[in-house]
């Protein structure tokens, strides 16, 4: 390549595309993440390793010689799996022609709005929101409308509000729960409201229920399928991400009318024309044999919740509701309004990675979301630097 001034790149490429908002918690993670001894907190992952019996089934498929192409809506055996697991824990009549294994929730999210949402068009979003929902919107060309849940401190949602934010472009509703990043879920009669505004205006509802299984009360958080009918447009947004410790495996799955299979296949093969067969036999394991490590996950995670919890609110700065699921606190810290600037100086002054609160969109700011998933001494650790900082 010859030698000459570099090209002004970004002014080149399509200035919607270029207008796309960098996630909030990347530059804080971006500083703090070298730091000697800190307690990451910032991420929406765990500390366990995918248990062992899952990653062999991957290696086992590597050995077989599974290293082809394959079946844009996922192999037969996983989409089977899926479809047991989910109609043992959602309801029968799930069929396996309903489930496209995707990569990760992230691009079954993505091709749910490809669906719905185009340019110039509206999805509502509960807010304090994972940034990525708003992330995908502004991908499609489509915008995210935020609908701010009320924090009383437990977080609920006031119907009305939800309905009076529609608007002629509105086309869909994505809903989250268990949320992130507010460990906000949703009552059925929460629901029931919901579907009914997508019924009356006739909206899509895209669900994201991935931390549907990781709740502190009860086998499952309210699910869409406890109340649709058949004809309801309701996409499901799934992944294995966060149930079977597979953030880095990037394996999930969209939940659809079979009718639509045609035209979602597509979609995938004009993506990422599908997913490693050797992560798919990792994913089925999973799915088939992983109930007594997400027993435990959760088990884990609800003694984490409560050392932080208690904690924090032994300190009497923060306002906070213990999260009914999902793996977040969110609470907001009395007296320090600028949640990037308390971000970074939790990272310097006390040895802890939080996401700032601005990053989740309307009523975000003046909180942190500290993530949960780790060893509960870590969590005793980070209790107390934070305890200690707050009470200075
Ligand atoms: C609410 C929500 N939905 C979807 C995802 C996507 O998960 P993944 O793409 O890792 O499967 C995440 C990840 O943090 C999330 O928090």
């Amino acid at each position: 390549m010859q030698n000459s001034s570099e090209p002004d790149w970004p002014a080149l490429i399509r200035p919607e595309i270029r207008a796309i908002e960098t996630s909030g918690i990347v530059e804080v993670f971006d500083y703090g993440r070298n730091k000697q001894g800190l307690i990451p907190l910032w991420v929406g992952e765990g500390d366990l390793p995918t248990p062992g019996f899952i990653a062999e089934a991957a290696k086992a498929s590597i050995d077989r010689g599974e290293t082809f192409y394959t079946y844009q809506a996922g192999v037969p055996e996983l989409r089977a799996a899926i479809s047991a697991y989910m109609s043992a824990h959602y309801g029968a009549g799930l069929g396996p022609e309903r489930f496209f294994v995707t990569i990760g929730g992230m691009h079954a999210l993505d091709i749910a709005v490809k669906m719905t949402v185009g340019p110039g068009e509206e999805a509502l979003v509960l807010a304090p929101a994972w940034p990525n929902f708003a992330g995908a919107l502004a991908c499609n060309g489509g915008r995210a409308v935020f609908v701010e849940l009320e924090a009383t401190p437990a977080w609920r949602l006031d119907p009305a509000r939800l309905e009076a934010a529609v608007t002629p472009r509105t086309r869909a509703i994505l809903f989250n729960s268990p949320a992130n990043p507010t460990g906000y879920v949703a009552s059925r009669a929460e629901i029931e409201a919901t579907l009914a505004i997508a019924r009356r205006h006739g909206l899509w509802i895209i669900a994201d229920e991935i931390y549907g299984r990781l709740v502190y009360g009860g086998a499952r958080a309210p699910s869409f399928h406890d109340i649709m009918t058949a004809d309801d447009k309701i996409l499901f947004v799934q992944t294995l991400s966060k149930n079977w410790a597979m953030t880095g495996w990037r394996i999930g799955w969209l939940e659809a009318p079979a009718a639509l299979g045609p035209v979602i296949e597509n979609l995938i093969q004009y993506s990422t024309s599908g997913v490693p067969v050797p992560t798919q036999r990792a994913a089925t394991v999973a799915i088939t044999q992983g109930e007594p490590f997400l027993a435990g996950a959760v088990a884990r995670l609800k003694q984490c919740r409560d050392i932080m919890t208690e904690g924090l609110a032994a300190t009497g700065r923060v306002e906070l509701a213990a999260p009914e699921g999902a793996f977040y606190l969110f609470p907001r810290i009395l007296g320090h309004d600028d949640s990037r600037e308390l971000a970074f100086r939790l990272i310097d002054e006390a040895g802890i990675g939080a996401a700032p609160g601005f990053a989740f969109g309307p009523g975000g700011e003046g909180r942190l979301r500290l993530c949960f998933a780790r060893a509960p001494e870590q969590m005793r650790e980070a209790t107390r630097r934070l305890s200690a900082w707050l009470a200075r």
